[in-house]
């Protein structure tokens, strides 16, 4: 028997990032597991409005993707536990940059994607970045 659950996303699981920007000239990195294709050449990501990345985000029109390998789990973890807002985050990885210049990137994860901000879409309590 199918038991009704009223309005709730069940699309789990969802594959775990890092998603990387410059906040004012620093790496900054948020572990962040809402991201989804939009079509074959760009990415969409729901991120809560308070979170410290957003700004920088928003300030330079970029932001870096990076997959994590299951050796990383606790350093993942700990950047989305811990806000830039409170924390250096930035020397927690070996950080390096691609053609964008200001998307930044773990020389750790085995796969990075850097992205340019296409759109901003302004839900409630989520900006949803489409790159
Ligand atoms: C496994 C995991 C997945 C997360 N996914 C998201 C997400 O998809 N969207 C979001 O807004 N926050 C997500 N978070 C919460 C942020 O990563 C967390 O609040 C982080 O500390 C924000 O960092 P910042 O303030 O430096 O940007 C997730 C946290 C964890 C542990």
């Amino acid at each position: 028997m199918k038991e009704e659950l009223g309005i709730k996303n069940c699309l789990y699981p969802m594959p775990v990032t890092l998603v990387g920007a410059e906040v004012a000239g620093k790496a900054n990195f948020i572990t962040m597991a809402h991201v989804g294709i939009m079509d074959l050449n760009s990415i969409s990501m729901g991120m809560a409005k308070f979170h410290h990345t957003n700004g920088g985000i928003k300030e330079n029109g970029t932001f870096g993707v990076s997959i994590p390998s299951v050796g990383m789990v606790q350093v993942t973890d700990y950047c989305g536990l811990v806000s830039g807002k409170k924390v250096d985050k930035s020397k927690l990885f070996d950080v390096f940059y691609g053609k964008l210049k200001t998307a930044p990137m773990i020389r750790e994860c085995p796969i990075n994607m850097e992205c340019r901000l296409i759109q901003t879409v302004d839900f409630p309590k989520h900006d949803v970045f489409i790159g």
